[in-house]
């Protein structure tokens, strides 16, 4: 969602919003604004259009020519009002006084706004953001975190807000609700920002601001209003650099391997078939009385749910069951103390996944988190976890975050199936193949320039199915949602390849091509009728099959190749040709894979 980033200190603040703002633009970027607070004359400025574009046409003598040493910088994407500059952060009050900028929903911003037009308050834009402007207006008496205080007491929704008075003028005050927030500290200047992208350039000392905290950031010290302890970023700038590559998502996606790497190095005991899961020993005992486990997650991460329920219920012989994160929240499933339920996030910030969290833990269950963001709020509300130490995923869709999720399910797999009846040697084994893959997984990449030549070659089609049975079906569902994603301007279905004769192959002909995922695994024969079924309808197919499987080639039109593993890993290799087939596909119709339209990173409102 949207992008925060504050600076006090003794440095030029523009400067330092400007480029914390380019790091967060994959949180949104309809429009961009920034205030910066100067003695002489305060600079307001807000923008359409993407930060890079204007950083373009920046006159080099322009970051002179704003000098004061508190600021701030919003990047939006657009929620309550259309994508104009007046709707455009930060938002002020009737006098111009006061500047703030935002990142939730304020759902009571209708009554609440009419309310203060009654009181004669003036408003400029169409946001829900605004009303929290005018309300701090109203109660301000000369103290800025007590009119925030009394402000934040009127309203409903969530919120990360950070703001600043000229009437009050040496501070920032920042607050949160639901919204994440983090504080940077670096000697004598503070920063602070919706996620610490925005800020590792300049510290890696941090705290995470908890729900209901105030802040009050000054140039030589800073205070919340409960103490807290400074926390380490565990990445550094470099990684948030495109490195060479034209985008972060084809970064992102060459970094699977390493990806696999990181999340099971040190976490396995080859020799007695175990996991080795730091963040969820303290549960261990009560993870061996779990009779059930859901899985909770959206988009992509719900897809890795999938692949892990079915690796659960075969291997761990747990009942395991996927549920949308949106939809669980609401459907009042049926949960006690013997469900767990693990909670899948890149970001960490996903609203309806950390809602359901909280639904879980008000159910009695024990909630577990899987979730890349160190010290977001799902790694702190659930009661265990595993990180998945991929470092940041700057990219709006996701890929490397994805990989390392199957991964991680895979150690799960084995911890809770060790608990229970899986064997040394079946523990061992999947640990042994688990380990090859991050070798196996570069082995895809030697074919990335005939995947970018197969995306040419199909980039005339408009639609797409994606199949695939058994450990692949969710993969099928990768596929196609990262080929709408970053290539927008195509449609793509994802099916479990039975269902495509109970109605979907009515759409099937030469112009309608489906990527086929037939590993060579225990469903391949049935993945053979449904390639019969599209053939004889004239279908075009794409197909992902096992090294070695000479007999395809002469069934399909197209093949790409990925190593032999054992059927329940297949997902962890068979996506990354999806995820490149996608990446190419976007570049080839001329699309910003990193920032595709009308999409957010962490999606932080229901
Ligand atoms: C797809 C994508 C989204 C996210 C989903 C959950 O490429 O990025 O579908 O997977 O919004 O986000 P996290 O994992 O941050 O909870």
């Amino acid at each position: 969602m949207c992008g925060i980033v504050g600076y006090i200190g003794k440095r030029p603040a523009f400067p330092i919003l400007l480029s914390g703002l380019k790091r967060l633009e994959y949180r949104g970027y309809d429009s961009f604004g920034f205030f910066v607070l100067d003695k002489d004359k305060d600079f307001l400025l807000k923008k359409t259009g993407k930060i890079s574009d204007f950083e373009k046409h920046l006159e080099d003598d322009f970051l002179n020519k704003v000098n004061g040493t508190i600021g701030l910088g919003h990047t939006r994407w657009a929620t309550t009002g259309v994508v104009t500059e007046a709707n455009t952060h930060p938002h002020f009050d009737c006098q111009k006084n006061i500047f703030l900028v935002h990142n939730g929903i304020i759902e009571n911003y209708k009554e609440l706004k009419e309310q203060l037009i009654n009181e004669g308050h003036q408003f400029t834009s169409e946001t829900d953001t605004e009303v929290l402007a005018h309300l701090i207006e109203k109660y301000f008496q000369g103290n800025l975190e007590e009119a925030v205080r009394q402000a934040l007491k009127k309203v409903r929704g969530t919120y990360g807000i950070a703001v600043i008075s000229k009437k009050d003028p040496q501070k920032i005050v920042a607050a949160k609700l639901g919204s994440p927030l983090i504080l940077g500290i670096n000697n004598d200047e503070f920063l602070v920002a919706s996620d610490s992208s925005a800020i590792v350039s300049y510290t890696r000392q941090v705290i995470n601001l908890d729900d209901n905290e105030i802040a009050v950031l000054s140039p030589n010290n800073f205070f919340i209003l409960k103490e807290k302890p400074i926390e380490k970023i565990d990445w550094d700038a470099e990684e948030a650099q495109k490195q060479g590559f034209s985008h972060f998502m084809l970064k992102e996606i060459f970094e699977e391997p390493e990806a696999i790497e990181k999340s099971i190095v040190g976490r396995t005991v080859l020799e007695q078939g175990l996991a080795k899961l730091g963040g969820l020993e303290q549960v261990l005992e009560q993870l061996k009385k779990v009779e059930k486990i859901i899985i909770v997650g959206c988009g992509t991460a719900s897809y890795a749910a999938k692949v892990g329920e079915y690796m659960l219920e075969e291997y761990a012989k747990l009942p395991a069951k996927t549920e949308i994160a949106s939809e669980f929240r609401y459907k009042n499933s049926i949960l006690d103390d013997k469900t767990a339920v693990l909670a899948i996030s890149q970001s960490g910030e996903t609203a309806d996944t950390l809602e359901a969290v909280k639904e879980a833990k008000r159910k009695d269950c024990l909630t577990l988190g899987l979730v890349n963001t160190v010290g977001s709020s799902i790694s702190r509300e659930t009661d265990a976890g595993v990180y998945c130490r991929v470092g940041p995923e700057i990219a709006v869709a996701s890929s490397k975050a994805f990989i390392s999720q199957l991964s991680i399910l895979v150690l799960i797999t084995v911890g809770l199936g060790r608990q229970r009846e899986m064997s040394l040697v079946v523990g061992k084994k999947i640990l042994e193949e688990l380990q090859k893959l991050p070798d196996l997984s570069k082995k895809i990449f030697s074919q990335a320039d005939y995947i970018k030549e197969l995306a040419g070659k199909y980039s005339q089609y408009r639609n797409f199915y994606f199949l695939g049975r058994k450990y692949n079906s969710s993969i099928a569902s990768e596929g196609a949602l990262k080929l709408k994603e970053i290539a927008w301007k195509i449609h793509a279905e994802g099916l479990p390849a039975g269902e495509l004769k109970h109605g979907q192959i009515a759409l099937t002909d030469k112009d309608f091509p489906t990527v086929v995922i037939c590993p060579s695994d225990s469903v391949y024969d049935k993945m053979k009728n449904a390639i019969e079924e599209i053939k004889a309808r004239q279908g075009k197919i794409l197909a992902v099959a096992t090294e070695g499987n000479e007999e395809i080639k002469n069934l399909v039109d197209d093949v790409i190749y990925i190593p032999k593993t054992l059927e329940m890993l297949t997902p962890i290799l068979s996506v990354i040709p999806l995820h490149l087939f996608a990446a190419y596909l976007g570049l080839e119709l001329g699309l910003d894979i990193d920032k595709p339209r009308n999409l957010a990173k962490s999606v932080t409102v229901e």
